[in-house]
């Protein structure tokens, strides 16, 4: 008997108990640091001459890890692999894969800040931001596992007195799992193990910043029984190995997180069928955001200053479901901006890798430090700086929370995804504007209403367009289980990680008619 989901609870970082702890665990990850980690191919473990290095985004001179990188020819052995490993494991009792993801859920739980450690080390994270990453990483295996038990047996349908009719759900086949940097553990985890709890086989490319963290991973699903050639791990080159990978005949689809730009030319590439392919590719593809915060003019302000200081900056910015337009009615506008221009000159920025003060850690790497620079520059062209602007590089990649005022609402700093802590402000007139303005980007992710209307809020409901609204509350943190999490449009095809048909977009259901 399996207990009813509940989702992991976050580490309580006031208490000084677990400070210790987790203090204990980074000490443990920076006696870790720079070891050689290789590919996982079939349950081989294989190093490479050529190697990518993960640094600390922190603290540059530092290495992570070296770890190995995946030529064509080796993602070929792989594909293979995955492709053998399918035959037993699509018949493998959906119970007993169940069974693999709570053996590996119960592991890191047991050793939790050791994971989240690497995380605040590999990707930057503060420990609260850390601690939530290996937290949904736990939830995404807990809940996935329940969900294939109740998909297990299929799901009734009619049959007439002469037949047996029955409905079940099957695997699909070999799947690539591509994940981004910024939840280097939850979104890596989640978009290999829901597939393969489904019963299919996948390659695993976590992103070329944060592979150390994947390889943890790796190890736990092995420990907890995995069979060889199920999960294979190969981290690479995107041009070289990722296009492969895509473009392979055998490959049945591939579960992507990241942005417009990699999703979109993915989702292109699947759909050419190559020689030798038998199905249409699968593409799921969540992607970026633009993601909005509206305050009307009822609104409780301090929870308004509150849900957009908190919602742009948590993790830099550094969140798909960021927000990084705040669009407030004319009413109210000069005082929400105030509170949250003050709220932002508090926010501390620095190392996190030594040090639990600082509410935002570093920018992801030099590219993510240079294209939100390059956002700030444009933003002093097209609104009003009020706070921030500045960025140093010269030991980690910090940036400091930034305020644009006075934006037009089509400008780029509106527009575009920096990806980064960054936030722009526009006026509205009234609450259909603010909605106008709210929709009237290309993604449709997240967006938070902070209103006492209630009709307002029912409007809201109907007509802001985004997968994730939220009402009353920041636009981040949805919770596994609780706030299924995927966009509109461009922000993807709303798979809706965590959330109870997942599985479906990894499965095929069969009808059989048997008749007496
Ligand atoms: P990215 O698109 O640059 O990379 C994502 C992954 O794709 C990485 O692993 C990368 O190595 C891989 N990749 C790149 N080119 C490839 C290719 N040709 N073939 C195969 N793989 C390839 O994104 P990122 O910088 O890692 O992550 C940030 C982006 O992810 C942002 O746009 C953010 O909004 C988005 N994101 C979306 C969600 C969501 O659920 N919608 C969640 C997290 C992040
Ligand atoms: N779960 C993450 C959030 O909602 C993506 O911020």
């Amino acid at each position: 008997m399996v207990v009813p989901y509940k989702h992991e609870p976050f580490t309580d970082f006031t208490m000084e108990e677990n400070r210790k702890e987790y203090e204990e665990a980074l000490n443990y990850v920076k006696g870790e640091l720079g070891k050689e980690y290789p590919l996982i191919i079939n349950g081989e473990k294989i190093f490479t001459d050529d190697k990518t290095v993960s640094e600390n985004p922190g603290n540059k001179k530092e290495v992570i890890g070296y770890v190995s990188k995946c030529s064509q020819e080796l993602a070929e052995k792989a594909m293979q692999a995955a492709d053998a490993a399918f035959q037993t494991w699509k018949k493998w009792d959906p119970a007993a894969r169940a069974n693999i993801l709570f053996r590996a859920s119960g592991m890191i739980r047991r050793r939790k800040h050791e994971f989240s450690a690497w995380l605040t080390y590999e990707a930057g994270k503060p420990w609260k931001e850390a601690d939530a990453d290996t937290a949904e990483a736990i939830d995404f295996l807990e809940y996935y596992a329940r969900q294939m038990l109740r998909l297990k047996d299929g799901v009734e349908i009619n049959s007439r007195e002469v037949e047996n009719n029955t409905f079940n759900y099957i695997p699909l086949g070999v799947g690539i799992a591509i994940s981004p940097w910024n939840f280097a553990f939850a979104i890596m985890a989640g978009t290999t193990v829901g597939p393969m709890v489904a019963g299919n086989t996948m390659l695993l490319k976590p992103a070329k910043t944060t592979p150390v963290i994947a390889y943890k991973f790796m190890e736990v699903l092995l420990e907890a029984g995995l069979p060889d050639g199920v999960v294979n791990y190969i981290p690479g080159s995107s041009a070289e190995m990722g296009d492969y990978v895509v473009d392979h005949p055998r490959t049945r689809f591939i579960n992507f997180t990241g942005s417009k730009k990699v999703g979109l030319h993915i989702a292109e590439r699947a759909a050419k069928v190559q020689e030798g392919q038998i199905w249409m590719k699968r593409v799921i593809a969540e992607m970026g955001g633009k993601d909005t915060i509206i305050v009307d003019n009822t609104a409780d302000l301090e929870l308004a200053a509150e849900a957009i200081t908190y919602s742009a900056f948590g993790f830099s910015g550094q969140k798909c479901s960021a927000c990084s337009r705040a669009i407030i009615h004319e009413d109210v506008y000069d005082e929400v901006l105030d509170k949250v221009v003050n709220r932002t000159k508090e926010l501390t920025v620095g190392a996190t890798f030594n040090d639990n003060s600082k509410f935002m850690g570093p920018v992801n790497d030099q590219a993510a430090f240079d294209k939100v620079l390059d956002y700030i520059e444009i933003g002093k062209k097209e609104g009003k700086l009020m706070t921030g602007g500045n960025g140093d590089n010269s030991e980690g990649y910090f940036i400091q929370p930034t305020v644009f005022a006075d934006l037009d609402p089509k400008s780029r700093i509106m527009q575009e995804e920096i990806f980064g802590p960054v936030v722009g402000f526009s006026k509205a007139k009234d609450f259909d504007e603010l909605i106008d303005i709210a929709n009237n980007t290309e993604y449709g992710l997240t967006g938070a209403v902070i209103s006492d209307n209630r009709e307002h809020l029912e409007q809201a409901r109907q007509d802001f367009h985004v997968g994730n609204l939220y009402f009353n509350r920041g636009c981040t943190a949805a919770i596994v289980g609780y706030h299924p999490f995927g966009g509109f449009n461009m922000s993807g095809t709303d798979s809706k990680a965590g959330g109870p048909d997942y599985l479906l977009n990894f499965l095929q259901p069969k009808t059989v008619s048997d008749m007496f």
